[in-house]
């Protein structure tokens, strides 16, 4: 019996021009650029110009993706958006992006797992290219955190950003796909952790958009144990060691956290891709933002192998393993 294996085909990223480094957060609350690159590794963000949503960020990614790819928005039969940051509370963003591409085939829908998003959503794809479901799918993670942050909060607005990333994965039968695709990948989530960091708002409860608050130190302290846990458990399924990894594309959400997840497993700086410096948190679009300048300035390279990981609000977390 034949088995399919999720492809990588192309990337795409989307970032908004508008920057805001962190002098520019300086005018704003009582925090220093010092402060922000010693706990954090940011030095700027990308905001959204007013009037610019998420799926106009998910629109440039994705395009950007099919042309790196060299597949017609016309062969794409799935898109799976992973956001905390929608248009509107319905329908799905990912519709939008779709009538944005011209795309009348397929299915469409958002995935929402705050920062783990993406990882979510390509294990989520994968498993429905392997199902038979659709062929070509465009997995986009795409945030307009800029919208719900409380500009007046120093603990949590100088660490976020707007943006967006895609990839395209096709279904290739296995005995074609020369031991590429997605290997393997272990997900988790544990609502205990819930008020750690979350939204005060949303329709059911007060029907507004509601504002981030997160307990960064608790967030921190979490972090990198779960994440370490579902790092090894993904290598192991794919029977491959820590010192066979070729790329460590982590969630951008902190350097130090990113630093200490690296140092469980003894991968060089060489080997991490860390575009937080210039992004920050985009929350769900970080990973394929990352992934995306990586292949583009030739890091990433066919035949590599590359480890995706992620925790978020929830907690949710996750990661997975690729033969790109
Ligand atoms: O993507 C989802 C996952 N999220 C994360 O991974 C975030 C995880 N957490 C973090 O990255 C870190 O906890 C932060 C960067 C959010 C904070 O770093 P920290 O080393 O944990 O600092 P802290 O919260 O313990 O705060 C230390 C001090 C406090 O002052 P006092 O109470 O010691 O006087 C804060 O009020 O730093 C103060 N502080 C600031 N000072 C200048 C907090 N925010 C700022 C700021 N500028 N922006």
């Amino acid at each position: 019996m034949s088995s399919v294996r999720s492809v990588v085909r192309g990337t795409g990223s989307y970032l908004p021009a508008r920057l805001l480094t962190n002098a520019d957060m300086e005018s704003l609350v009582a925090t220093s650029d010092a402060w922000i690159r010693q706990r954090t590794g940011i030095g700027a963000r990308h905001i959204a110009a007013e009037g610019e949503y998420t799926s106009d960020l998910a629109t440039a990614a994705a395009k950007a993706a099919l042309e790196s790819a060299g597949v017609d928005a016309s062969e794409i039969d799935l898109i799976v958006l992973a956001t905390a940051t929608p248009d509107y509370t319905f329908p799905a963003t990912a519709v939008t992006v779709q009538d944005n591409l011209g795309i009348e085939q397929g299915f469409a829908f958002d995935l929402h797992a705050v920062c783990s998003g993406f990882v979510y959503a390509l294990t989520n794809a994968d498993a429905l290219l392997k199902a038979g479901q659709a062929k070509k799918a465009l997995v986009i993670g795409a945030e307009t955190f800029s919208r719900i942050i409380d500009w007046n909060d120093r603990t949590t607005c100088v660490l976020f950003g707007d943006g967006a990333g895609a990839v395209v994965l096709e279904a290739v039968d296995e005995s074609e796909a020369d031991g590429r695709g997605l290997l393997s990948c272990d997900l988790r989530a544990d609502g205990r952790f819930r008020d750690k960091l979350y939204v005060d708002g949303g329709p059911s409860t007060t029907q507004t958009a509601g504002h981030l608050r997160m307990e960064g130190r608790e967030v921190f302290k979490q972090a990198v144990g779960l994440v370490h846990g579902v790092v090894e458990r993904t290598l192991e399924k794919a029977g491959v060691t820590a010192d066979d990894l070729d790329w460590f594309v982590p969630h951008q959400a902190n350097r130090r956290i990113i630093d200490a997840t690296a140092r469980k497993f003894d991968w060089p700086e060489e080997k991490i891709v860390v575009t937080v410096e210039g992004h920050g948190n985009t929350s769900a679009a970080s990973i394929p933002l990352a992934l995306d300048v990586a292949v583009r300035d030739g890091r990433i390279k066919k035949g590599d192998l590359v480890l995706v990981e992620a925790l978020g609000g929830g907690f949710t977390w996750g990661a997975a393993l690729l033969r790109w």
